[in-house]
């Protein structure tokens, strides 16, 4: 069992493992009872195993099945009706803790229902996707849609602890691994070269589980600890040094984003978030004067796109031009002046928050997107 400490205002941590006892865990951060809540999608073994796993360790519990998935889950009505499940049917007090058990959407929804329900009450998260696992349940931003405004309610908010069973990743379809992978990579690029060689170096293991979903060998299951436990690592480190977003420190992790975001503006429902940042960051890298020599051959080894040109041209959509692009960049809620903030590379493994010209970026694109 691997640990991460997550060092905000309030402190938790992070335990990694593979088929853990979930209650022997958990049990220290639950006061009263718990409720455990997941979308449809959650494998059914890994519920009754989590349950059973409850009940020897005599942790009251009941359980909550969302109606939804996906961002559907992070809807205001959707809000509404799980909060008044809860006063109805659940004994929820403010010693209940809410158990989110799924993908990103789970816990930033559930996060944000514990971070306003009673003006708060504990929560832990099971994140059961790659992307959860590395991103949303690490620094403590919860949050719901509001319409098209992606995370436009929300709070900073952190939950008592992040308990990470690699072994659902067995279940997920590749996409959402290949999708997760690309916030993995991300993270090489902005903060440490050993890992990014590391990650270079192991991409044939990458490129077998997420064609098989299997991890029977140690080599597989210790390879997905250690690309989990890094990634956590560093973004606990990022976030502990920026909770609440007010120095700038974490921008640095929208490396490729700013990209990812006018893509997938365009493609709306389309294409998958960690699909565009794949190709948000061969982009920065390009932008930053990179070699993307090696990137680009692992790219292709682990399923990722090369190009949004490769990725419009297997999907069937039309190519983008530059002006579209450039458009939805500037819309980009980040950007403070005139000039257009991108996450660059001094080289791999450091990355710098620059302002960019217009001007410069749409020369950039005109010649890069064809
Ligand atoms: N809070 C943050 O800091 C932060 C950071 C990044 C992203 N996010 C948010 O995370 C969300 C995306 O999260 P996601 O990519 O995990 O998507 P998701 O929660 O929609 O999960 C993807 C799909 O996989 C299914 N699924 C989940 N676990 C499974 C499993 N083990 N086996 C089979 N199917 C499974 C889900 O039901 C869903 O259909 C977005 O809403 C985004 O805004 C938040
Ligand atoms: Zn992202």
């Amino acid at each position: 069992m691997q640990k991460v400490s997550v060092k905000t205002g309030s402190s938790y941590e992070i335990t990694i493992g593979v088929n853990v006892d979930f209650g022997t865990i958990l049990k220290p951060f639950i006061q009263t009872n718990a409720i455990l809540i997941y979308d449809s999608n959650l494998p059914k073994n890994k519920l009754l195993e989590i349950k059973k796993s409850f009940e020897k360790n005599s942790i009251k519990h009941s359980i909550l099945e969302l109606q939804t998935t996906g961002e559907d889950i992070k809807t205001l009505a959707h809000f509404e009706s799980v909060t008044k499940e809860l006063v109805k049917n659940h004994n929820t007090t403010r010693k209940t803790t809410l158990v989110a058990i799924g993908g990103g959407t789970v816990g930033d929804f559930i996060g944000f229902v514990a971070s306003s329900f009673m003006r708060g009450i504990p929560f832990i998260q099971l994140p059961t996707t790659l992307l959860s696992m590395v991103d949303s349940s690490v620094g403590g931003k919860v949050a719901i849609n509001l319409g098209h405004y992606k995370n436009c309610i929300g709070a900073f908010y952190q939950p008592k602890h992040v308990l990470i069973d690699v072994s659902f990743l067995q279940t997920l379809p590749k996409i959402e691994l290949i999708s997760g992978y690309a916030e993995v990579l991300k993270y090489g690029f902005i903060a440490s070269k050993e890992f990014y060689h590391y990650l270079l170096q192991n991409a044939e293991i990458f490129k077998n589980f997420a064609s098989l979903n299997k991890f029977d060998d140690l080599e597989t299951q210790k390879y997905l600890i250690t690309v989990i436990l890094e990634s956590c690592k560093i973004k606990a480190s990022v976030v502990a040094q920026d909770e609440t977003e007010t120095n700038g420190i974490r921008e640095i992790l929208n490396f490729g984003h700013t990209f990812g975001h006018a893509f997938e503006g365009l493609y709306i429902g389309k294409l998958p978030h960690g699909i565009a940042v794949g190709i948000g960051m061969i982009l920065a890298l390009k932008y930053s004067k990179i070699n993307t020599k090696d990137v680009l051959e692992h790219y292709k080894i682990v399923g990722l796109y090369s190009s949004i040109n490769q990725y419009c041209v297997e999907e069937n959509l039309a190519s983008p031009n530059a002006e579209e692009v450039l458009n939805l960049m500037k819309k980009d809620k980040k950007n403070i002046s005139s000039n257009i903030k991108l996450i660059l590379l001094k080289t791999i493994g450091k990355a710098v928050v620059m302002e960019e010209k217009e001007e410069s970026i749409k020369k950039f694109l005109e010649l890069n997107i064809k």
